[in-house]
């Protein structure tokens, strides 16, 4: 799979062929100012919750592309009126096959209040499951123990996992994650940005090695093949 980091969360998988887009937050983003979100391609945009740092170029790249919005039914329901036309709306605990693959979406804990303060629905992550491969999204999350349920029932490759403390999972939770999922490989999201989540990533990496883990970071507009 092509992965393509935009800053943040923002991440396009490509999948079959076929581009998703994760939590698209980039024209605001002080670090991606190099980034046109022109270029960003998209057939879907996946919407982890209803925060502003994860959805604030959705609009726009959907109009622009006709990508398929998914999110939860209060985010969907949001984008509507916002002039999104082409979405689907899950919830957590749901599957739904679409032509790259199937998405299931699961517990996060986090919150997701929209933008203009519309109630957001509960905070989601993403199980993505294909023939080139499985990987989970874990959006904006603490460390949970639901994350077991992961590890247990599903065979993973690799896993976005937040690691900027503050918000999220600190390094040391991430780690901790990757072994309730069952899945050493993290891309790590969710760090820099913003002032309060500013993380040392070389000690990050050693940190996830010394635990006999992978932690792989991306340069923004970066792209990298990742094997299943
Ligand atoms: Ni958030
Ligand atoms: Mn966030």
């Amino acid at each position: 799979m092509n992965i393509t980091y935009f800053g943040h969360s923002c991440f396009d998988v490509e999948i079959n062929g076929k581009h998703i887009l994760f939590d698209p937050f980039i024209t605001p983003n002080e670090l991606a100012k190099h980034i046109d979100i022109n270029t960003v391609k998209a057939d879907y945009i996946l919407i982890s919750h209803g925060h502003f740092d994860h959805i604030a170029d959705a609009v726009a790249i959907a109009n622009r592309t006709g990508a398929k919005v998914v999110s939860n039914y209060e985010i969907i329901t949001w984008l509507t009126k916002q002039g999104v036309t082409n979405s689907h709306p899950m919830n957590i605990g749901g599957t739904w096959k679409f032509d790259f693959g199937s998405v299931k979406c699961v517990a996060a804990v986090h919150s997701s209040t929209l933008p203009d303060g519309t109630n957001g629905g509960n905070p989601m992550g993403f199980i993505i499951e294909s023939s080139a491969g499985n990987f989970y999204y874990a959006g904006d999350t603490a460390l949970t123990y639901d994350m077991k349920l992961i590890g247990d029932y599903h065979k993973i490759d690799f896993s976005l996992l937040p690691i900027g403390d503050n918000f999220t999972m600190v390094v040391e939770s991430a780690i901790t994650a990757t072994d309730f999922i069952n899945c050493k490989k993290v891309i790590g999201m969710h760090y820099d940005t913003f002032g309060f989540i500013k993380i040392d990533k070389q000690d990050a990496i050693k940190k996830f090695a010394a635990a006999g883990g992978e932690l792989i970071l991306f340069e923004i507009g970066e792209t990298k093949s990742i094997k299943k």
